[in-house]
């Protein structure tokens, strides 16, 4: 399987790791043979038709700062559309920044790919949370198969679980904490600690996104209940249709009066008839009540009950993982055996 990856940080890296430490196993398990024709970055590109060595795109990455430091295979300045035109590949693996005012360059990237008839992969939650049902068009008419597995919780696998409760069932309600960063500071204010010092807390172990803004005011967990609402509801929503109200205005105060009560306050995204992010009191002794980092979903169904997966939401192995799952099902598809 010939694949072009843009985006070579926490979670292309970890990709690259974790295939290089598994090719013969996934050959093994899923005759799946993988091979990195072109691994892009802000520097540039790193392009070979025979597939790139990961422990040299790694080393290259670490050494040169840009992958485009490749021996032989580098070519630095290059972007993604410019691989897109020149390189043969099958696959189109989108690893780069989240963006949630307009999605790119990534929305540009995975329209083109998808046009080109290549399988694609995301865990980019910007373009999803923004233009979802129109990637899911374009790839149904280009007849390719699209996955984002790894853009809700990480590497928890959501969507397949939820896909799972919806098989001869139907999911009426979605609501989870799909933050670890925002789950992180309300369990730490539930530990005596302000608002400031738990967000410094949070970044300084790495949970936060580059720009905490997002994690804080909701928009990320707004971000992924919109695909979750369109995957799993079939709900044609986009990020304009959520009501988001964050956890920065929440005080002390507040987070004391629910502990008395045998309550906990989490920033909780629903779908049921409409979209919302809030913070929202729920019973300590709730499954979805998680500590620290975790996140959890619960999906309400007609007939079978509540179900609940809960997990770490993050993490660059956790999230390359999701990625391989999703490359499990292309291969399963460029099979012939349709995909799950
Ligand atoms: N990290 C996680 O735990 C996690 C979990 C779930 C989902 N995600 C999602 O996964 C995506 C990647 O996350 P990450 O943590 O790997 O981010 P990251 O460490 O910041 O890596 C982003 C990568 O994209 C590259 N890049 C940025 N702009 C580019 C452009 N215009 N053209 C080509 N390359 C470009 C960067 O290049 P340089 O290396 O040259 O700067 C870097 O290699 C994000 O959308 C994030 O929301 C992350």
């Amino acid at each position: 399987m010939r694949i072009v990856l843009a985006g070579f940080g926490v979670v292309g890296r970890s990709l690259l790791e974790i295939v290089s430490e598994q090719s013969e196993e996934l050959v093994r398990r899923y005759g799946m043979s993988l091979r990195f024709v072109a691994i892009v970055d802000k520097g540039g590109a790193a392009v070979s038709e025979n597939g790139l060595n990961p422990l040299k795109a790694l080393e290259s990455k670490r050494l040169k700062g840009t992958v485009a430091g490749y021996p032989g295979c580098g070519k630095p300045g290059i972007d993604t559309l410019s691989i897109l035109d020149d390189v043969e590949a099958d696959v189109f693996i989108d690893a780069l920044p989240t963006n949630l005012r307009d999605g790119e360059p990534s929305y540009t990237y995975l329209k083109k790919a998808i046009t080109m008839r290549l399988h694609t992969i995301t865990v980019n939650k910007g373009p999803l949370a923004l233009a979802l049902p129109a990637l899911k068009e374009l790839a149904e008419y280009r007849g390719v198969v699209l996955r984002f597995s790894g853009s809700v919780g990480g590497g928890m696998p959501v969507i397949e679980f939820a896909r799972q409760c919806a098989m001869g069932d139907r999911v009426v309600r979605v609501e989870g904490i799909l933050n670890g960063t925002t789950n992180y500071i309300l369990t730490r204010m539930e530990e005596g600690l302000g608002f400031q010092e738990a967000l410094r807390e949070a970044q300084e172990k790495g949970y936060a996104e580059r720009d905490p803004s997002l994690d804080i005011k909701g928009y990320d967990t707004a971000a992924k209940l919109v695909i979750l609402a369109n995957e799993v509801l079939g709900i044609r929503a986009t990020l304009e249709d959520v009501e988001i109200r964050g956890i920065e205005g929440l005080d002390g105060r507040e987070i004391e009066d629910a502990k008395r009560r045998g309550e906990t306050i989490r920033l909780i995204g629903k779908v049921d008839g409409g979209l919302r992010v809030e913070p929202t009191r729920i019973k300590v002794d709730d499954p979805l009540a998680v500590r620290y980092a975790m996140n959890a979903v619960a999906f309400q169904t007609e007939n079978s009950g509540r179900h609940i997966i809960t997990g770490r939401g993050a993490g660059g192995r956790e999230t390359a993982t999701a990625i391989l799952r999703d490359l499990i099902q292309v291969k399963k598809f460029m099979a012939g055996g349709g995909v799950t």
